[in-house]
């Protein structure tokens, strides 16, 4: 009998379990090179093994391993070349070599964990030197919108001192960011007690960037009936469009007020040189929030915080808990962020520097902007398709398909008609896109953020979005 009959070890079974995990991703690696033509159902054996209640007794880590990788393989990965929904990310290989040895290890980075934390330390370093951030403290987080939250917080605290103790009573507190910001920063508005009333939600211009004379007069106006202004948040990379907010622009309408940069998805760019422009002024925001998990290509989940003031972190989260030494000089982690049990996430990232260097993620970087200008070229080039008036500013192109028979229809059937086509485009399986709501329309939105999607993919994507449109307007 193998030991793990007897203990939670592997035991005696554990190199050959280990093998058989390698060939199972080595075998997904290989396969994610190259889109699949459809999308495989779950076999009904696997279907009927995910209804099966708790077991008691062991099973094989063998065959167990080999239902787990049915079933992610049945299921959406986010890694796959033609996945271009949403913002997806790409499970780069040495980021999951990272997360499995992290996890072997399973630091806790709370406090001081002896090199893991001088992993993260010198990631966060490397990240603001990628970015062009001349402060880098930081920390990282679970994604975008905890690290936005994070960032609100040292905000809140910085404009109404001591309100993390006393609650922001009968004050009223207000955000600022772009009418097309990223829904997070509503909830962190709604967490810190501000209300998501107090989310100033400012017009965009015809590139849909924040407009800054609106944003002075918005805070001019809640000057004047007694608010509090506490950020602005600067999208770098808005959801939607991938439009960029003019940072330098809104730092000079905002003088004074904390400016939180929300770089979750397009903050990557500012590393690339041909998109490197539309960051100007990075370096006079007082936060900034990353994601690596989306646009530098490691898996979840591996976001980043970085602030201008180290102590403006500790000033919003640090607690004298007895259990926790505080004798370190620095700043805990635990002291600064929102969580205790903190994984090393850091890891891949820093794998993903030091196994392919930054020269590498840059150039990655230029190809996905390089398809996102080569759809947006051959969708405004076809008349049979509608794009927005400007060039894609990062990677996300929004479009529409108007098929020959919808070519006088009213607003409402074409949207009705893309709504339809986003769902046949992913039942067929070759492409996976999403939907969004531009200007109350129904747009379809591919968004590259993957190193494995190439041109052929672009060609294919749009060749297929427009096949499957004529079929559907014809049946
Ligand atoms: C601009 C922006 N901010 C914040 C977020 C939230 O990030 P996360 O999903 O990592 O919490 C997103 C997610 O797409 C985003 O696009």
């Amino acid at each position: 009998m193998s030991s793990h009959n007897s203990s939670l070890s592997l035991g005696a079974d554990r190199d050959k379990v280990l093998q058989h995990a390698a060939e199972i991703v080595s075998r997904t690696w290989a396969e994610f090179d190259d889109a699949r033509d459809h999308h495989p159902e779950p076999s009904a054996a696997l279907l009927a093994v995910l209804t099966e209640p708790m077991p008691e007794v062991p099973s094989d880590p063998i065959e167990s391993l080999d239902l787990a990788a049915e079933a992610l393989d049945s299921s959406l990965t986010q890694a796959r070349p033609r996945y271009l929904a949403y913002i997806g990310s790409s499970g780069l290989e040495i980021g999951a070599l990272g997360d499995l040895l992290a996890h072997s290890h399973d630091p806790n980075l709370a406090i001081y964990a002896g090199a893991a934390s001088d992993i993260e330390t010198q990631a966060i370093r490397w990240l603001a030197q990628f970015l062009g951030y001349s402060s880098d403290f930081g920390f990282f987080t679970s994604g975008g919108t905890i690290s936005n939250l994070t960032a609100l917080a040292a905000a809140r605290e910085r404009a109404l001192p001591r309100s993390r103790a006393t609650g922001i009573g009968g004050h009223r507190l207000a955000l600022y960011c772009s009418a097309e910001a990223h829904y997070s920063v509503k909830r962190a508005a709604e967490v810190l007690g501000l209300g998501s009333t107090h989310v100033r939600a400012i017009p965009i211009d015809q590139h849909r960037r924040m407009i800054p004379s609106d944003l002075a007069s918005a805070i001019a106006s809640d000057r004047a009936a007694g608010v509090i202004p506490m950020a602005v948040v600067a999208t770098a990379g808005t959801t939607l469009t991938g439009a960029v907010d003019s940072i330098g622009d809104l730092a000079d309408a905002a003088p004074g007020i904390w400016l939180h940069v929300d770089g979750a998805y397009g903050l990557p760019a500012a590393g690339a040189p041909t998109s490197r422009h539309l960051f100007a002024g990075l370096d006079r925001a007082d936060s900034l929030s990353i994601d690596a998990h989306k646009w530098m290509f490691v898996p979840k989940a591996c976001s980043a915080i970085l602030v201008k003031d180290p102590a403006s972190l500790a000033a919003a989260f640090s607690h004298n808990e007895a259990y926790i030494p505080h004798d370190f000089g620095d700043v805990n982690a635990v002291d600064a962020t929102l969580e205790y049990s903190r994984p090393l996430r850091a890891l891949k990232l820093w794998l993903a520097f030091k196994v392919h260097g930054a020269e590498a993620i840059r150039f990655a970087l230029e190809k996905n902007l390089e398809q996102a200008r080569l759809l947006y070229a051959l969708a405004s080039d076809a008349p049979d398709f509608e794009v927005l008036l400007h060039k894609p500013q990062l990677s996300t192109v929004p479009l529409r398909h108007i098929p020959n028979s919808l070519v006088t229809a009213s607003a409402k059937d074409l949207s009705n008609h893309n709504a339809a086509l986003q769902q046949a485009v992913i039942s067929d399986g070759r492409v996976y896109i999403s939907p969004a709501q531009i200007d109350g329309e129904t747009w379809l939105r591919p968004c590259f953020t993957n190193f494995r999607t190439t041109t052929e993919d672009v060609v294919i994507t749009f060749d297929t979005i427009r096949e499957i449109s004529e079929k559907i307007s014809q049946s």
